[in-house]
């Protein structure tokens, strides 16, 4: 169903203590993901202002409702809390890790809340930034071929070394060193052009600025002071669909068991970040720089995904659609399948357990 064909009159003007209303009304509408071209078409010269806006007054509603209808299948112990509590329980990691614990099935269920409260919440930022940057009728002076926050030229190896530079400020802060940036870049068609793609360069910088750091952080950690640093190896490929960057480290590694952990939100290794040290950032220990990074990757339907070798170091690679054509917001939609995601319930493993014990053979020797 398209949020366009609502009726809009029948929530237009109610007092705000008719919240839950909207929300059921507007939660019966799918979101609408918009092109990269959509999005440059409102940025356009014959772009209209009202368009956009009477979009944007159907559409967020609407992405808001979807993501709202889900925090009620979240689980009951959660949901005893008065909600606007809830939500802000949501947004603060520390107090989620110390309701629940580590029971696996509330831990699914909150990994997968996340990750859609979040993409959800990167979609509305960036529709709501769209509008005002391009109608506010200023050009961006630095960059002033960008329509919005979307760079239609965006040269990737270029980001690389802005996010480089940045995680490199930190980690010198920190250890005092930090290892060197190889570069390479491989455009087979156009072999002495610097790769660009559409995309919006502040979400790439994201993303690197994530690798970075922590690929810096295992470089240090795992070589003795004062030996030679590795460097952090960055190579930007692009083909007919994919633009990729993988950037490798030899940090050490992480063990393949632990691998699924990376992506889940609060896993981290660093130590807590202390709060109240407003003058420098944390180099790591949120747990949240690589499931947010992936969000943002898979945003505009690409991915993220680490490989590591322990014992030497970790690959990890960031997959873009090269064309613009297939650059699709990804946005979560409230439905059946979305609510059956939450009722899984553990059953008992399909695989058999190995025991740790060596098993006594003598138990099945025949009797001679
Ligand atoms: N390149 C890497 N080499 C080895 N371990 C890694 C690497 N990247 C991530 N990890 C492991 O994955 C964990 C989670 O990474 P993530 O970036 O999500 O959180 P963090 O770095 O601990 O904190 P922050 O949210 O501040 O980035 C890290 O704590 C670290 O143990
Ligand atoms: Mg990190």
């Amino acid at each position: 169903m398209d949020a366009s064909s609502a009726d809009m009159s029948s929530v237009k003007g109610q007092a705000p203590q008719n919240a839950p209303h909207h929300i059921e009304h507007f939660s019966k509408f799918s979101p609408s993901p918009l092109s990269m071209k959509q999005f440059l078409d409102f940025g356009s010269t014959n772009a209209c202002e009202k368009t956009s806006f009477v979009f944007l007054r159907q559409e967020l509603p609407v992405r808001l409702s979807n993501i709202m209808k889900e925090i009620n299948l979240l689980p009951k112990r959660l949901l005893t809390t008065p909600s606007v509590q809830m939500v802000q329980s949501c947004l603060s990691h520390l107090s989620f890790k110390e309701v629940f614990g580590q029971d696996p099935v509330t831990n699914q269920n909150i990994q997968y809340f996340l990750d859609r409260f979040y993409l959800s919440r990167i979609s509305i930022r960036m529709l709501i930034n769209q509008h005002t940057l391009v109608f506010d009728g200023a050009t961006n002076p630095v960059h002033p071929n960008t329509i919005g926050s979307i760079d239609p030229h965006c040269q990737v190896a270029e980001v690389v070394k802005d996010a480089y530079e940045s995680a490199r400020m930190l980690c010198d802060q920190y250890y005092l060193s930090s290892p060197d940036l190889v570069l390479q870049e491989l455009n087979t068609d156009n072999r002495n052009q610097p790769i660009s793609i559409v995309y919006v360069p502040s979400h790439l910088y994201h993303m690197l600025f994530e690798l970075f750091k922590n690929a810096m952080r295992a470089t240090i950690e795992s070589h003795k002071e004062g030996s030679n640093l590795p460097p952090i190896q960055v190579m930007v490929a692009i083909g007919g669909e994919d633009l990729t960057v993988k950037m490798s480290d030899q940090g050490g590694g992480v063990p393949f068991r632990k691998m699924e952990n990376l992506f889940s939100y609060m896993y981290s290794t660093a130590p807590k970040p202390q709060m109240d040290d407003k003058h420098r950032a944390p180099l790591a220990g949120f747990g949240y720089g690589l499931p947010i990074s992936r969000l943002y990757a898979k945003y505009f339907q690409g991915d993220l995904q680490l490989y590591s070798m322990e014992g030497h170091g970790t690959d990890a690679v960031i997959h873009l659609k090269a064309l613009s054509t297939d650059s699709v917001e990804r946005l979560p939609v409230f439905n059946k399948t979305a609510r059956r995601n939450y009722e899984v319930t553990q059953g008992a493993d399909d695989w058999c357990v190995p025991s740790r014990e060596p098993l006594d053979l003598a138990v099945f020797r025949l009797a001679k």
